[in-house]
């Protein structure tokens, strides 16, 4: 079959002459939405039943258009199947394989029809597949994540604020504060994949169709919650897909802040954590280092998912209803998305399963940065002094511990009653100021205690379910 005879099978009647080789690539998305087939397929299955119900195909005709596509899944299956540019896109393709192989029934699929709502239809189910696999990726990312919490539960290390040691939080609490996030992450994602569940077909190409069709039908075949209730709007809005980015987007906000953290701590200045050494890389010039390139990609590449994100609201701001063009090129960002959160959640549920913490650094670092300096004016205030004073004697007792180049803790209990001569500073100051009596006084829900932690880590666990 030539590109003549081709384009004559699709709409050659009204025209004169055929596109140019280059107009043709440039107007084709068969390369990209082929990925597509196995949705495409399963809509047109459907589509075929409701006609054949209706009364609108013959039974027969519905019997040779399912034969006809179970050899075309298995030709697609086994790579035999011939994609060709001439007939531009995943629809066009199969539809045209489908009458090679059955003849007229093939022809009579695309009543009632438009490849309009038919891409639009697609894309729905793809991204539903696309959701429910990352939902599942996500929880499994969370279960690295919370077993990580767990066995580092009680193991103290510095909080961080402007990126100075502020105050004592274990290390467990540090990593519930990234289950919160991805968890919120799956929230979103949940809740797109309403909006995403909806059938288009029935919109045809923007205003309906004539034929008797049975929406509802369709709808039920599929999976679909409801049917989208405006047929131009069916054909025409890609907001399930600029929402879904966005949840893409926010999920790899987290990951890039997570990485960002791997990077810092894994730095030989710092020393908190290694990751395993199948995360990283080695340089080729410099025999000693050991590079974090994973975390640093997924930074990476957070960059190109908020430009998918971009691509797609650009992509539909100022498109007049209802289908144009412009929407084929909602896919590659799409695709590109979903492929890219689904492989680094996939990678980094291993990776944090082989972070090693190393709790003596983490403390060394807690003892350097007057990490309990809150503790002693919130003692101070349990005795009597207000808030504003006991900040300002405990500002001048790190000055003082400073120039001496000791830890409070390390300041006599004579020295430290200097600072504040109004209240009874007494030996039980030293217990407030250690790290272990920091964290277990912040003992509430939501707080750094270890005991908070691990009840917390008890509750995210049934939280995700
Ligand atoms: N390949 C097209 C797309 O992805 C299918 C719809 C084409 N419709 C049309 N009227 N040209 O959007």
């Amino acid at each position: 079959m030539n590109s003549t005879q081709d384009l004559q099978y699709t709409w050659a009647g009204r025209f004169s002459e055929p596109v140019s080789d280059l107009v043709k690539r440039y107007t084709a998305s068969v390369d990209f939405d082929q990925r597509m087939w196995r949705q495409d397929i399963r809509g047109s299955l459907a589509h075929a039943k409701m006609l054949a119900r209706q009364g609108i195909i013959t039974v027969s005709d519905l019997a040779d258009i399912e034969r006809g596509m179970t050899t075309i899944t298995v030709e697609i299956e086994n790579g035999q199947f011939q994609w060709s540019l001439d007939l531009e896109d995943v629809h066009l393709n199969i539809e045209k394989r489908l009458t090679t192989l059955v003849g007229d029934a093939g022809k009579r699929l695309h009543t009632g029809r438009s490849r309009n709502d038919q891409v639009a239809t697609d894309i729905r189910l793809f991204l539903r597949d696309g959701i429910d696999g990352i939902l599942a990726l996500l929880k499994n990312f969370q279960i690295a994540i919370l077993a990580l919490a767990e066995r580092e539960a009680a193991t103290p290390m510095p909080g961080f604020t402007h990126l100075q040691i502020a105050q004592p939080v274990t290390f467990g609490h540090h990593m519930l504060a990234y289950f919160e996030m991805f968890l919120r992450d799956s929230e979103r994602f949940t809740d797109c994949r309403k909006r995403v569940n909806r059938l288009p077909l029935g919109a045809a190409a923007l205003a309906g169709t004539t034929y008797p069709i049975d929406r509802e039908f369709v709808a039920a075949e599929l999976g679909f919650d409801a049917v989208c209730e405006n047929s131009l709007d069916a054909v025409s809005d890609r907001d399930f897909a600029i929402e879904f980015c966005a949840a893409c987007a926010l999920t790899m906000t987290h990951i890039s802040r997570l990485s960002e953290e791997l990077v810092l701590w894994m730095s030989p200045r710092v020393g908190f954590i290694q990751i395993a050494d199948r995360f990283c890389t080695g340089s080729s010039i410099m025999p000693q280092k050991k590079n974090p390139d994973v975390p640093e990609l997924a930074r990476g590449k957070t960059g190109r998912v908020y430009g998918d994100l971009t691509a797609l609201l650009t992509l539909m701001k100022s498109q007049p209803l209802a289908y144009n063009k412009d929407n084929q090129e909602d896919k590659e960002p799409l695709f590109d998305a979903l492929d890219t959160v689904s492989d680094t959640l996939i990678i980094f549920a291993d990776m944090m399963g082989g972070v090693t913490v190393k709790a003596d650094a983490l403390r060394a670092a807690l003892k350097q940065g007057f990490a309990t300096a809150t503790d002693l004016a919130d003692y101070l205030v349990k005795k009597g002094l207000p808030f504003r004073d006991a900040h300002e004697a405990v500002g001048r007792a790190v000055k003082a511990a400073e120039q001496k180049g000791v830890d409070l803790t390390e300041l006599s209990l004579a020295e430290l009653q200097a600072f504040s001569p109004q209240v009874a500073l007494g030996e039980d100051v030293f217990a407030a100021l250690t790290i272990e009596g920091s964290l277990a006084a912040r003992n509430h829900i939501g707080g750094a205690a270890p005991e908070q932690v691990k009840a917390a880590i008890g509750r995210a666990k049934k939280r995700l379910g």
